[in-house]
């Protein structure tokens, strides 16, 4: 995928024009067009059969007029919205190359970003694959090289997240995860990697994820990729950032209802997209200390499985009664988290992760829940994912709540005895593993997964939280 610029669009492109709401085509949109063309453009908006509106479009031959709103309302959520369903035309064309004549350089690159996370087609598994849209170019008015650039690498790693997410999970299981961690330090010299394997973590003691992963062949591991930029200044204390790798969620014994099994192959996303953002560093080369954490490891069932009311130790000493086998992923991050805190003492720990369905009952499919011990950094997530359209909200990691996790017969339970509020008693839970390091934990089950398609994303994995973290670590290190 590429994003260029020019001074004029090319006549072979595929056209997209955006008018905003109760405007006209501007002069050098015109100079874009044929008369006829213009005409019938003109012609559509005097008639009042095109308006401007978000979400509003028109197709001329091989332009596409797109409704960008209201002048004073247009924001990267409006834009993204207003090309919603740009795939259609894209489609009917077969545009493999669009230009976009916009007299707004920032707005052009949101527009052709946002055209691109729409326009991502998984065809993994596919044996005819249809031609893909190759190439966006900006006229009119054109970003900075260093932006397009790096909308770019965010766009490259954004697909390849929803790629690995997408993959079913007889593809990438633990072991094939773990390799995508090996090439991704192979890439970029500035990543260390660890690999704990099972025999390591039980070397260890972390008898929290060998007892998840225990129920499958594979598995489980917990990677760690550490990244420090050249001019870091050592022994500055990193950023740790830990995802859950679940490859597959059967719910253990606790067997999930089919309906609900069926996109478990998504329950990986955290780890995933962790690795998405690692391979933005390779080209963003962000100043500092990052770690990238995985817990990963298969949720499977049969005789080795973990039986509920079992009891392991953690890494970190603490006994743990499994209540309920499907709230494994707490159960995963708690070593990850432990482990971390310990041997790298991090500044900050968050946690990403496919966590609870209490977040999509909360918080629905667009809002990531964030949770935490300080105002300040969960202050600081939110407006970064306002900053890239990826919207997240608080909610209170209560200490009473807190209290629940605790155990009558062990240290702790994994989801207390009460089922409710789910969301904040596993980011409480996992929180019990962070010491007394500042934490935050984002549950992104409602946001990595797209059951249908919306505005900017086809329907399966997101990739969100990549653009977020990376504007996070990009304005901690800027200040
Ligand atoms: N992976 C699921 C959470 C999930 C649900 C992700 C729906 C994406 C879509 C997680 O492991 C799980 O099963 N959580 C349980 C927790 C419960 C046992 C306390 C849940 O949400 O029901
Ligand atoms: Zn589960
Ligand atoms: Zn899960």
């Amino acid at each position: 995928m590429r994003i260029t610029i020019a001074k004029q669009p090319k006549k072979t492109d595929t056209l997209v024009l955006p008018i905003k709401e109760g405007e006209h085509l501007t002069g050098k949109q015109k100079k874009a067009l044929s008369k006829q063309t213009i005409l019938d453009i003109e012609s559509s908006i005097k008639e009042k059969l095109f308006k401007g509106k978000v979400g509003e479009q028109l197709l001329f031959k091989n332009t596409i007029i797109i409704g960008i709103g209201d002048k004073k309302k247009i924001t990267k959520h409006s834009l993204k919205k207003s090309i919603g369903n740009i795939n259609e035309p894209i489609k009917k064309l077969k545009a493999t190359k669009i230009s976009i004549v916009h007299e707004d350089a920032n707005e052009s690159l949101w527009l052709a970003a946002s055209i691109f996370m729409n326009a991502y087609k998984f065809d993994k598994y596919l044996s005819k694959k249809d031609k893909k849209l190759t190439e966006i170019t900006i006229t009119g008015s054109t970003p900075e090289k260093t932006e397009i650039a790096k909308m770019q690498t965010l766009l490259e790693s954004i697909y390849y997240t929803r790629d690995l997410v997408n993959s079913t999970s007889n593809d990438i299981d633990p072991n094939t995860l773990v390799e995508e961690a090996k090439k991704l330090a192979k890439e970029n010299p500035e990543i260390k990697l660890t690999i704990l394997d099972r025999k390591k973590l039980e070397s260890l003691g972390c008898g929290a994820i060998i007892s998840i992963g225990q129920s499958s062949t594979k598995g489980p591991y917990i990677v760690i990729m550490e990244y420090s930029s050249s001019d870091a200044k050592n022994p500055e204390q990193p950023i740790a950032i830990v995802g859950k790798g679940i490859t597959f969620d059967t719910g253990g014994l606790y067997l999930k209802p089919s309906v609900h099994m069926n996109d478990m192959k998504m329950d990986k996303a955290g780890a995933c997209t962790v690795l998405g953002l690692f391979k933005t560093f390779k080209d963003l080369k962000p100043k500092g200390r990052i770690l990238g954490v995985m817990a990963i490891a298969e949720n499977l069932i049969g005789k080795e499985a973990i039986r509920p009311g079992d009891i392991i130790t953690a890494y970190n000493g603490k006994t743990v009664e499994i209540l309920n086998t499907d709230g494994e992923g707490r159960v995963v991050l708690a070593d990850a988290v432990a482990y971390t805190e310990k041997n790298y003492k991090p500044s900050k720990i968050i946690s990403i992760a496919t966590l609870t369905g209490a977040a999509i009952v909360s918080l629905g499919y667009d809002i990531t829940a964030v949770l935490g011990t300080e105002k300040d950094l969960i202050g600081k997530i939110i407006e970064s994912g306002e900053e890239v359209d990826e919207m997240c909200w608080e909610l209170p990691l209560y200490p009473d709540y807190c209290e629940k996790v605790k155990g009558k017969i062990s240290d702790l339970t994994n989801t207390g005895r009460d089922a409710r509020a789910q969301t904040i008693m596993g980011a409480a839970f996992v929180q019990a593993f962070a010491g007394k390091t500042p934490f935050a934990h984002l549950d992104i089950a409602g946001t990595a997964w797209a059951n249908e398609h919306k505005a900017g994303y086809p329907a399966g994995g997101t990739g969100v939280g990549i653009m977020m973290l990376q504007k996070f670590i990009e304005n901690i290190y800027s200040q």
